[in-house]
């Protein structure tokens, strides 16, 4: 079962709290074409989009956490490429076996899960990073 955006994942940061709303949509999005059984083209459009906006949205919050001299940058990176791994291993395995409801739903489970943990924990931390040193140098 996917879950709804809250707020609660909401981490401070305007910019970075509007792309993983979108993030949450693209899931949704990717989990209605394959339970709608869209054909397989849709399907494959959906993930490479989704593939892109989240390689897009790594790269700019590793930007962000440079510029404010986050310390664990390096090890978020990791985590994102980690991600990204799986991610390919999914879409391998999509174009290998075609659209199933039980793909859908593996798909939906790993990347919202995993998103939610890491907004939950890796995101937290950068960011509450970024609002202590903007306090200490006021
Ligand atoms: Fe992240």
């Amino acid at each position: 079962m996917l879950i709804d955006w809250s707020d609660e994942y909401f981490i401070g940061i305007p910019r970075i709290d509007e792309q993983h709303k979108m993030f949450f949509e693209g899931v949704h999005r990717l989990h209605k074409v394959c339970v709608a059984n869209e054909g397989e083209q849709v399907v494959l459009e959906t993930l490479v989009f989704l593939e892109n906006y989240v390689r897009g949205h790594f790269q700019d919050e590793v930007a962000f956490m440079r510029e404010h001299e986050y310390p664990r940058v390096e090890e978020h990176r990791k985590l994102h490429a980690k991600f990204l791994e799986r991610y390919l291993e999914l879409i391998g395995e999509f174009k290998e076996s075609g659209p199933s409801q039980g793909l859908a739903v593996r798909m939906g489970e790993m990347v919202q899960g995993w998103l939610v943990d890491h907004i939950a924990e890796a995101d937290r931390a950068y960011a509450k990073h970024v609002m202590e040193r903007a306090n200490r140098q006021q």
